[in-house]
């Protein structure tokens, strides 16, 4: 089966000389969720960046669904660009402060009227229902619908910026530190409906943390970065084997405390 994203040699050196990412491969099939741990810096997030073509690389080849990404015109990567979907760590900047909740879970199902997800199909044609059906998947009462984000907590807010990213079926949720701004009970709920959401509409996640823990609970197969390279690889299951790179090993000691 051929890969949902495969990226080969990637490398991103910005414009201070600074090399984020130094020549990684990554390939996600279709319902995996491949997990991305490394300490801050590490180049988690230019690579993440990298990969939704909102930075430019500096080298390597990126393809979507066997399309070459790194070839494309910015005209056919806006086409193309909402088959990967997004959350950040900050859900208060991803949200539009002026618009009602209603409007920012349903800016991509407004801007893509043709797509419409087999979760969605009896409702499509009803806007309020389809985000009131896509509130609920996320675990929200329809009386947020016409709310504003500041009258919601950081993890409902987080919900709404989920329940954005599976709006429109995407191939793939590259979810940079989505957790990493909420409390651990919150952060804890999160996960859990991330991982219940990946199950249910067989998602396809690159889920990046500096949290080992977080990675491992969500994450199939787990990648470890560090200084820009990936220097370990491995399935969830062999985490504690002992062909573990020491690096990794480290970030087991340590939250193992
Ligand atoms: N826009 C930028 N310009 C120059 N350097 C950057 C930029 N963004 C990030 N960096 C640098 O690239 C490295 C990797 O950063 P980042 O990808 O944010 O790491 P992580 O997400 O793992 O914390 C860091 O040294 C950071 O300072
Ligand atoms: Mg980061």
């Amino acid at each position: 089966m051929a890969d949902l994203l495969l990226a080969k040699n990637i490398k991103k050196i910005y414009a201070s000389g600074h090399q984020a990412v130094n020549g990684v491969s990554i390939s996600i099939q279709k319902g995996e969720c491949v997990g991305l741990v490394g300490e801050s810096g590490s180049g988690k997030s230019t690579l993440a960046r990298c990969l939704l073509m909102l930075e430019k690389i500096s080298e390597g080849e990126i393809f979507l669904h066997d399309q070459p990404l790194h070839k494309m015109t910015k005209r056919e990567i806006r086409k193309i660009r909402h088959c990967m979907q997004a959350v950040f760590q900050n859900p208060a900047a991803a949200l539009n402060p002026k618009r009602k909740i209603i409007d920012s879970v349903m800016e991509a199902l407004d801007t893509h009227r043709n797509i419409c997800p087999i979760y969605l199909q009896d409702v499509r044609e009803h806007r309020e229902l389809c985000a009131k059906r896509l509130l609920e998947m996320v675990g929200m009462a329809d009386r947020y619908l016409y709310r504003y984000p500041h009258e919601l907590s950081g993890g409902q807010k987080q919900r709404v910026a989920i329940a954005r990213a599976i709006s429109i079926q995407p191939s793939l949720i590259i979810l940079d530190e989505p957790t990493a701004s909420l409390d651990v009970y919150t952060q804890g709920q999160i996960l859990t409906l991330l991982k219940e959401l990946q199950k249910q509409l067989e998602l396809s996640y690159l889920f990046i943390s500096h949290d080992l823990p977080s990675v491992h609970f969500l994450s199939e197969r787990i990648l470890v970065m560090k200084d820009g390279a990936f220097i370990d690889c491995f399935q969830k299951n062999d985490i504690f084997s002992q062909a573990r790179h020491p690096y990794t090993k480290m970030l087991i000691h340590l939250f193992e405390g």
